[in-house]
């Protein structure tokens, strides 16, 4: 099979020159759904703000179709990106770096630096290749939702703003790319993501430092980003059947994301026992939080995960979803 099977050309054709009308274009990447604006048409990318609901002055990811060209919009490539460049990408790891002077202010929130992606997924690299510049693409989810990792996701949220939703495998990571910043004096992980800071710092051989609340703005780093619209509650798991039975008698209309299976006392309950897996809870994790959503209960339980570097990206999400502070 070649690359670009996930995809009829004649579409493929037809989206890249959506993009260059300026029109928004959604696409499978291998970490969540992008929203895709033409990265060098500011008029276009606006359209993306508008769509999302987003504030203007968040930055977003441009997506390039290699690193060669991803150097493009960089002002300063930094031995680091490079190094980074060669072992991860085409990858779920986005790199910040100082910004080309052509780059517009909208691309970048009006920052001195861009953000720099080549995604690895079949379907949004045969859109790079044949659209031909670089894509930028927020996540394609409304503002401060969770991000959609299929294409009717994307359809029911954001409907008639965009003009082409492109289906094509399922994500294969179904969180938000790793983000680290080589802008300062040392990197820094601003996301966490399927690309763990151990991987990073032992490619790097220095260690990652971790964002705080001065660091460079990241919509990824509000609170409250990634949350589903039913309140949803953390739970260690030696408390989850507890808590979850105690909200129940008082009345409460619970769904439960698990670990493990439900308790037979509990088995009227919706109750999703997730991959036992860091890889693939992440991979199911937008869809369940969709699917628990969609019940329209009282409260989503969630139960509590681990506490190592393969389940920090999911640890975090959580943790957004959960609205609680940092
Ligand atoms: O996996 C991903 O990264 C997905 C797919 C579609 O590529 N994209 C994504 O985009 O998650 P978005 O916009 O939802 O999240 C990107 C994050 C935002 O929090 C944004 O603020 C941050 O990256 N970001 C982008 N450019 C930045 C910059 N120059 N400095 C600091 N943060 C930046
Ligand atoms: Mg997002």
């Amino acid at each position: 099979m070649t690359r670009h099977d996930a995809i009829h050309p004649a579409q493929l054709a037809a989206a890249a020159a959506a993009l260059r009308r300026g029109e928004l274009v959604a696409f499978p990447t291998e970490t969540v759904y992008g929203l895709g604006a033409n990265g060098s048409d500011p008029a276009a990318v606006r359209r993306i703000f508008a769509a999302k609901g987003r504030p203007a002055d968040h930055p977003v990811i441009i997506h390039v179709r290699d690193a060669a060209m991803a150097w493009r919009w960089a002002g300063d490539v930094p031995p680091a990106a490079r190094t980074l460049a060669a072992r991860f990408w085409p990858g779920p790891l986005t790199l910040i770096l100082p910004r080309a002077n052509h780059v517009s202010d909208v691309v970048t929130g009006g920052q001195g630096s861009v953000g720099l992606r080549v995604p690895d997924h079949p379907v949004a690299r045969a859109l790079l290749q044949a659209f031909g510049g670089g894509i930028a693409a927020p996540s394609a989810n409304r503002f401060g939702r969770i991000s959609p990792t299929r294409a009717e996701h994307v359809r029911a949220e954001l409907g008639d703003a965009v003009a082409i939703v492109l289906d094509g495998p399922a994500p294969r990571v179904g969180v938000e790319s790793t983000i680290v910043a080589l802008t300062g004096p040392e990197p820094m992980l601003l996301r966490p993501g399927f690309v763990t800071a151990e991987q990073i710092e032992a490619v790097l051989g220095q260690p990652l430092a971790r964002a705080q609340g001065n660091a460079p703005r990241a919509s990824g780093t509000l609170p409250s980003h990634y949350a589903p619209t039913t309140p949803l509650r953390l739970v260690a798991s030696d408390e989850l059947a507890a808590t979850v039975a105690a909200l129940s008698r008082a009345g409460q209309r619970v769904a439960v994301l698990a670990r493990q299976a439900a308790p037979v006392a509990l088995h009227e309950l919706p109750w999703i026992a997730a991959p036992p897996d860091a890889g693939g809870y992440a991979h199911d994790l937008y869809a369940n939080l969709r699917a628990l959503d969609a019940l329209g209960g009282d409260c989503i339980v969630a139960e509590a995960v681990p506490n190592d570097d393969t389940w920090l990206a999911v640890a975090d999400r959580l943790r957004r979803a959960a609205h609680e502070k940092e």
